[in-house]
């Protein structure tokens, strides 16, 4: 079918009518669909008083639904992936891999707990990390392997699995913006070793906030569990507890739990829903947008599109990046570029390595990690990375996008790079 014909060929941010304007602009995310189960599950809760059972209820289903042996539920991503480092004792001497594109909370507890951040660069097509990128940054001190499936795009799971075992790795999948794809028919966060989950308000599977792990290794389940929900403690008869290592309050909550539950059930349907509507608008663009690409899906992956990511071919068009995306935002398309989300670049604190503690240089000073105290964060250390965010812009998908939507999305790209086409 092909691209409608705009009513106005001006471009909006040139005085035209827009495609999709202010009255009738493409639907949010928010507000969310929530349905009568949540609504029914908090009622419960508040009816019994906060004592319902639903946070074993919820790790309970959501391990079950993923395939995975052991859940343990948590106050967030960066809470889950933090304790994860904790409880596996990763700390100074050692390094964790994670993808340079990417949310602060993948990174945050590595350094927290005295371990040293190391970037790999990335496959230019998706922005995310290949066991080719890994194994070139694998040192005898790497612990461990964050693996980021960022847009909600599978990493190619089967050869960083490989990998990691291959150098006797825990390999850890940040899952936040990929709940239910499926690699393989196997759903992501159970390939590695733990996966790591959000429910944070912005993510597909919501509960306003929250976030949990996965795992089929039961010495992570119960560390993990010890850290972050035990806070180190353990029972103790005729005594109380005792605290036998460190921990810190991480524990999710029974009202987010139940709302979680609830929204755990529409998922499947809604990440079919984008599946099925992202793949219209990718066929209009290869087949009528030149100098755009859409999202290109590792064999075997999947993508549920949290984001949903266009690579610009700088070449074709007589315009920057920031003005493509001014310009189709006129159209009511709010597609950006994120170079923010470049942590080697825009995490200014790794440039000056301060702030993780105090005035100290931590975790950069401590004794047992001499070998990164010359390290140079930039994204000079990730240039395919820096490529990337430089020639990509993305918006967050949702499954209330209509076909009607698709098609306006389809116009309002062809009328703008119609426009700037060099
Ligand atoms: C890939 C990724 N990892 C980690 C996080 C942190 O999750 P949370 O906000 O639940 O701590 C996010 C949140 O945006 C994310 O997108």
């Amino acid at each position: 079918m092909a691209i409608k014909t705009p009513v106005d060929a001006r471009l909006a941010i040139e005085g035209g009518a827009p495609v999709r304007s202010a009255d009738d602009p493409l639907p949010e995310i928010f507000p969310r669909d929530v349905p009568q189960e949540s609504f029914d599950n908090i009622h419960e809760v508040l009816e019994k008083g906060l004592s319902s059972g639903y946070l074993p209820r919820f790790e309970q289903e959501f391990a079950e639904v993923n395939g995975a042996k052991y859940c343990v539920s948590l106050a967030n991503c960066t809470a889950t992936l933090h304790t994860i480092v904790a409880a596996m004792d990763i700390g100074p001497g050692k390094e964790v891999i994670v993808n340079p594109i990417t949310d602060l909370g993948s990174v945050a507890g590595i350094m927290a707990q005295g371990a040293i951040p190391v970037f790999p660069d990335v496959d230019i097509r998706t922005g995310n990390v290949t066991a080719e990128t890994i194994e070139k940054v694998i040192s005898p001190r790497t612990a461990a392997i964050i693996c980021v499936h960022w847009y909600g795009l599978l990493c190619p799971l089967d050869d960083i699995v490989a990998l990691a075992q291959k150098h006797n790795i825990l390999l850890i999948e940040d899952v936040c913006q990929a709940p239910l794809a499926k690699y393989k028919g196997r759903n992501a966060g159970t390939l590695g070793d733990v996966g790591a989950f959000s429910f944070d308000a912005e993510k597909h599977l919501s509960g306003g906030h929250g976030g949990a792990l996965l795992t089929d290794n039961k010495d992570i389940a119960d560390r993990v569990y010890l850290f972050g929900v035990m806070r180190g403690g353990v029972p103790v008869e005729r005594y109380g507890r005792k605290h036998v290592r460190f921990g810190l309050n991480m524990r999710f909550g029974e009202l987010e739990a139940a709302f979680v539950l609830g929204m755990l059930h529409i998922l499947e349907e809604q990440n079919q829903r984008r599946r099925e509507t992202t793949a219209a608008l990718s066929q209009r663009i290869e087949e009528d947008i030149p100098g755009l690409i859409p999202p290109y899906i590792p064999e075997g992956g999947d993508h549920i599109y949290w984001y949903y990511h266009l690579r610009v071919d700088p070449d074709a068009f007589t315009c920057g990046l920031w003005e493509l995306s001014d310009a189709l935002m006129a159209e009511g398309l709010k597609a950006e570029p994120g170079p923010w989300q470049l942590v080697p670049d825009s995490h200014t604190f790794l440039h000056t390595k301060t702030t993780v503690a105090g005035e100290s240089h931590w975790p950069w000073d401590h004794p047992m990690n001499e070998f990164a105290k010359d390290i140079e964060y930039s994204a000079d250390m990730v240039p395919i990375a820096k490529e990337h965010v430089d020639t990509t812009i993305r918006w967050n998908w949702t499954d209330k996008y209509t076909d009607q939507d698709v098609e306006d999305m389809a116009t309002i790209l062809a009328k703008v790079t119609d426009r700037y086409r060099a």
